[in-house]
């Protein structure tokens, strides 16, 4: 329905269409054209809008910094000064309200200018009821949409700690005297936890306190095999074996007076642990093909998402160095087991992000927060760390975006299968076939979660399945 100068008003202006629970929305209507205006102002009203009316940008701008309107429906043509600079103005004096410019064809270049100066939308003269009725549904939506966010949503405190321990859960805070406890004695701390609880983190914050201006040296005993992870720890002569061709100092030389961190010592193959039981019991080694005894005078921190003592029972790890290294126990708990570290945790990664990525999240949806509490963190803090970033490079304005899959809620646990026999051996592709699985049944099937423990992204997630036909291998597992 076209409306152009003095049309009657029309039938509907009786029907209340407000939410009669929410306050009055606020209509600016700044036009020249006096017979419009009128109309409008009637036809709001009967929508149940509180109308405001001006005729010239001047005394537009003064009733918008008065009554903070939602909507502002702004003529391009004003008398003196027109709607682009009323907008500009509005705009460099930060005024509330959606603006929707209404404009003729041949004002088409105003009309996109205001557009970039920040004008919602634009529409054209006659003004058509039922479009205006969609935009200012669209905006007053938006509205809605974002005063709820705001209102259920958890602001982030600006909060960015780099190599901290961060939570305050019981737990952590037990973790945090115990590291005070031993900080000061250079005793060996074994730190105990699942992958990702922050193993690490807490070995380098006994250093810290400990020795800050001595080296800091980690060796990941899974991640070199035998002969060189002897020689990496113990340093070698030259010639003392293939390839040795210049001598080459040990790590536990390296370290000095500072620390040496041993990472997966459950891995330490056993041959080595006897040599380092010898280093420990005398506080010297030699180097692999050397005769010279070198002192060894720095502290040691172990770390392993192993049972020890249940290995040591087994014989899969010697029992004496076990009782060696564990004077004093660190263990961390899962975190799904002390979940109020888990905002507080996300904040600190959400901070230094915003900095990293150069993005500005300041809210997080509730909806979020629940799922984040809710959910099991197999991958504990740095499968948290991994998720938050995806979501951060998704984000683009102030609100945390959610991969919607990620809320998802779970799938009823898909059945187990019968295990394949153990005892042939397998090859990578099968290993990594049944790893994907599993982790796809742990996650009830939710591909978006399954990325983030596996590490990769979605495409590659769906050509693994697609090679390894488990798509239809899930489907039968459900069907
Ligand atoms: N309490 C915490 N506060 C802040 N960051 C943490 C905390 N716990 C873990 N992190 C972070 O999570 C990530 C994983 O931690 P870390 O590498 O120390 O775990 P880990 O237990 O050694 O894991 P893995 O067993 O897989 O080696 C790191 O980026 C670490 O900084
Ligand atoms: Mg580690």
């Amino acid at each position: 329905m076209g409306v152009q100068g003095a049309t009657a008003p029309a039938p509907f202006i009786l029907s209340f269409t407000m939410d009669k629970n929410s306050p009055m929305k606020k209509i600016l209507l700044i036009d020249d054209e006096v017979s419009l205006v009128r109309t409008l102002e009637l036809y709001f009203r009967g929508k149940g809008y509180q109308v405001f009316a001006a005729f010239d940008a001047r005394e537009g701008l003064q009733l918008w910094r008065k009554h903070e309107p939602d909507i502002v429906l702004l003529d391009v043509q004003l008398p003196g000064m027109d709607g682009t600079q009323a907008l500009q103005n509005a705009k460099d004096e930060d005024l509330s309200g959606d603006v929707i410019m209404i404009t003729a064809f041949q004002d088409m270049e105003a009309t996109l200018a205001a557009i970039q100066h920040g004008a919602a939308d634009y529409l054209y003269k006659p003004l058509d009821l039922d479009s205006l009725d969609v935009l200012l549904e669209k905006f007053l939506a938006r509205r809605k949409e974002r005063e709820k966010i705001e209102s259920l949503s958890h602001v982030i405190s600006e909060s960015s700690k780099p190599n901290q321990i961060i939570g305050k859960s019981q737990a952590t805070l037990e973790v945090l005297k115990d590291i005070a406890r031993v900080a000061a004695s250079p005793v060996t701390v074994l730190i105990g936890g699942e992958t990702g609880t922050g193993k690490e983190l807490v070995a380098r914050t006994i250093h810290q306190q400990w020795a800050p201006n001595e080296p800091f040296v980690a060796i990941n005993c899974a991640a070199i095999v035998g002969n060189l992870l002897e020689s990496e720890l113990f340093g070698h002569e030259r010639g003392a074996f293939t390839g040795a061709v210049q001598k080459k100092a040990g790590k536990l030389e390296i370290a000095g007076n500072g620390t040496v961190f041993l990472d997966e010592v459950g891995e330490l193959p056993l041959e080595i642990q006897a040599k380092f039981l010898r280093v420990l019991q005398e506080k010297q080694f030699q180097h692999v093909g050397g005769l010279k005894d070198i002192p060894f005078k720095a502290r040691l921190l172990v770390a392993t998402n192993r049972d020890l003592e249940g290995m040591s029972r087994a014989g899969a790890f010697r029992e004496d160095l076990y009782f060696r290294l564990k004077v004093f126990e660190i263990h961390i708990r899962p975190l799904r087991e002390r979940t109020e570290d888990i905002i507080p945790l996300a904040e600190n990664f959400i901070s230094r992000m915003n900095r990293e990525l150069n993005r500005n999240v300041t809210r997080i949806p509730m909806e979020y927060i629940k799922a984040l509490v809710a959910y099991d963190w197999p991958g504990n803090v740095r499968e948290l760390e991994n998720m938050l970033r995806r979501a951060m490079i998704l984000s683009k304005g102030e609100v945390l975006e959610i991969d919607q899959c990620w809320l998802e809620p779970r799938q009823a646990a898909l059945p187990e299968v019968s295990e394949p026999e153990d005892s042939q051996l397998k090859s990578l592709s099968e290993m990594e076939k049944e790893h994907i699985l599993k982790i796809l049944r742990h996650t009830g099937g939710n591909y978006g979660r399954a990325c983030t423990i596996l590490g990769i992204t979605r495409p590659t997630l769906r050509k693994k399945m697609n090679d390894y036909g488990l798509k239809e291998y899930l489907e039968n597992e459900q069907g």
